[in-house]
């Protein structure tokens, strides 16, 4: 069985930046069969991986959905047959792209049969990192798979820090269950440092590392360079390679 390690944390506090960082670590570690799943609906994983993507999961719905005449099996042979057209395959890695979440109208069998394909899916990697929704409340409702690794990401706001300490309390309560959860200070300023280790010891999740704020960073998305391309010697890098190799080695 494959690893799957999960990024969640409140909008905006760097999961893209460390899911995308952790892709590049698992591939310069000489990892193959490597799973991004962008599971965010603002969907910008596939652009710092410097990927291009056609379908999302949440295209195929709908495709299937306006189908009204075909039969249960009629509709799951038809979502095999086009399982294919949702997976992004490069060199170095494969990419899923879920896209929009379900509307309001009663998908059920159709999301049943969408996370039964994820799952086989994923089963057919080492690796497989998730780039989570803000909320945590639908990565149940994405995928059945059980989480390994849930890497909870914060920067200092008052609001990712919460998000941080809910994704905690919640971890007891969802149906999906993560073996090991550990938190990721993100945007580390020196003078904040230590008022910010004081602040995360609130969420109760263990510090797995701590990620320096980069002005490089900004400037490969202000040019937009995927940030995969980021050098291996940049300070972003050199603590993502830490956490990596952590994460590997549980
Ligand atoms: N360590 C960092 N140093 C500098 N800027 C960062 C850092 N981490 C994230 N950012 C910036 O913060 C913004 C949000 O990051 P992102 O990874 O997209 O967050 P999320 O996926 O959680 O919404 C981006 O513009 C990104 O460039
Ligand atoms: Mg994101």
């Amino acid at each position: 069985m494959g690893k799957v390690i999960a990024v969640s944390g409140k909008g905006g506090v760097g999961k893209t930046l460390v899911s995308a960082l952790l892709i590049k670590y698992l591939i310069e570690s000489g990892k193959n069969r490597i799973l991004a799943i962008d599971a965010d609906p603002d969907s910008n994983l596939a652009e710092s991986l410097g990927v291009e993507f056609k379908k999302t999961i949440g295209d195929l719905r709908e495709e299937i959905t306006e189908l009204k005449n075909l039969a249960g099996l009629e509709k799951k042979k038809y979502l095999d047959a086009k399982a294919f057209e949702i997976t992004v395959e490069t060199e170095k890695f494969d990419l899923i792209v879920m896209g929009r979440p379900e509307g309001q109208g009663c998908y059920c069998a159709i999301n049943h049969m969408l996370r039964d394909i994820i799952d086989q899916t994923t089963k057919s990697y080492d690796y497989t990192v998730i780039d989570a929704e803000a909320g945590l409340e639908h990565l149940s409702r994405r995928t059945t798979q059980n989480v390994d690794i849930m890497l909870v990401v914060t920067d200092a706001s008052k609001k990712g820090l919460q998000t941080a300490k809910r994704i905690n309390e919640l971890a007891g309560e969802l149906d999906i269950k993560f073996d090991k959860i550990y938190l990721i200070l993100n945007r580390v300023k020196k003078e904040s440092r230590e008022k910010m280790l004081e602040e995360a010891k609130t969420t109760g999740i263990e510090i797995i590392g701590e990620i320096p704020d980069d002005g490089e960073v900004l400037n490969y998305d202000l040019n937009g360079i995927p940030l995969i391309n980021l050098p291996k010697e940049s300070n972003v890098c050199k603590e993502i390679e830490i956490i990596g190799g952590k994460i590997i080695n549980e």
